[in-house]
């Protein structure tokens, strides 16, 4: 398995704070069966301004590291990159980086404020070539029935949905599972990811999630997740190259179908209710 989205650089972010908890996450990723780790530290204009050339060279490091401590993960370097005005022309420049230098780029929306020009920012993405892989949107707050139609809006004019692999699972609080289980179930997931950020509570495991995506999309979607669509884009290959979900491969619109969603998710028409106390948020 490929995880695309998974804080492994020590120090550079709220991702492991020595090398030892960065080389602790390899270890669990690689005993999970991912080889190829997409090292991608926020950039975050004020808090975590880093830049291609800083990631880079703290890759290379790590690489060194790794190998030297004899774990047999492979890493590239991407970025998880807030969603800014600025951020298209950042990457058109080559100050921030796509993921393993690709045209596809972790875009992380904000967690609690619904973005201006959202869709519009990510129609520019498209026509400049680049294409958004859309971080964790089943973990935002702002999230409802609204707003959810913009990811399906997003997704039909070309960018790609990432869904946490822990969100799946239930470990980011009822409001993510929910959420994750409708991008599922609608078949709009293009990627399942980590985003791990330490070797205890938010690990870089996938395969539990993988697990979980085979029962509600089949083996062969679940692994279009984790390893087909992951492995195009380290190829550098276009979306084209690999099976679209099949939320977007249908003729018609996605719409939830009479009787059937309600049956594989009996919890949906519930009231939301509160996110689970202590439930994972931000990052
Ligand atoms: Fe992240």
């Amino acid at each position: 398995m490929i995880d695309l989205h998974c804080h492994l650089l020590p120090a550079l972010d709220d991702g492991p704070a020595t090398l030892e908890d960065a080389l602790a996450m390899a270890r669990i990723a690689v005993a999970d069966g991912i080889t190829h780790s997409v090292c991608t530290p926020h950039i975050y204009p004020g808090l975590y301004p880093h830049t291609a050339a800083v990631i880079a060279a703290a890759l290379t490091g790590f690489r060194q590291e790794l190998q030297a401590h004899d774990i047999p993960l492979a890493v590239s370097a991407g970025a998880d990159i807030y969603l800014t005005p600025e951020c298209l022309s950042a990457l058109s420049d080559g100050r921030y980086p796509t993921l393993a230098a690709s045209r596809y780029f972790l875009l992380e929306p904000p967690h609690h404020a619904v973005p201006a020009r959202f869709l519009a920012q990510i129609q520019d993405a498209l026509q400049a070539d680049f294409i958004p892989l859309i971080t964790h949107p089943e973990r935002l707050d702002w999230l409802d029935e609204t707003h959810y139609p913009w990811f399906l809006q997003a997704a039909q004019a070309g960018a790609w949905l990432q869904v946490t692999a822990g969100a799946l699972l239930g470990g980011f609080g009822r409001h993510a599972q929910r959420w994750s289980e409708r991008f599922a179930a609608e078949g709009l997931i293009h990627v399942l990811a980590s985003d791990a950020h330490d070797p205890h509570r938010r690990r870089p495991e996938l395969s539990a999630a993988r697990a979980r995506a085979a029962q509600l999309l089949g083996a062969d979607e679940a692994t279009r997740l984790v390893v087909d669509r992951p492995a195009a884009i380290l190829a550098q290959r276009p979306p084209q190259a690999v099976p679209a979900p099949p939320g977007l491969t249908r003729s018609l619109p996605v719409r939830r179908p009479p009787g059937g969603l309600r049956r594989w998710l009996p919890r949906w028409d519930r009231p939301r209710g509160g996110r689970r106390a202590g439930a994972a948020d931000d990052a």
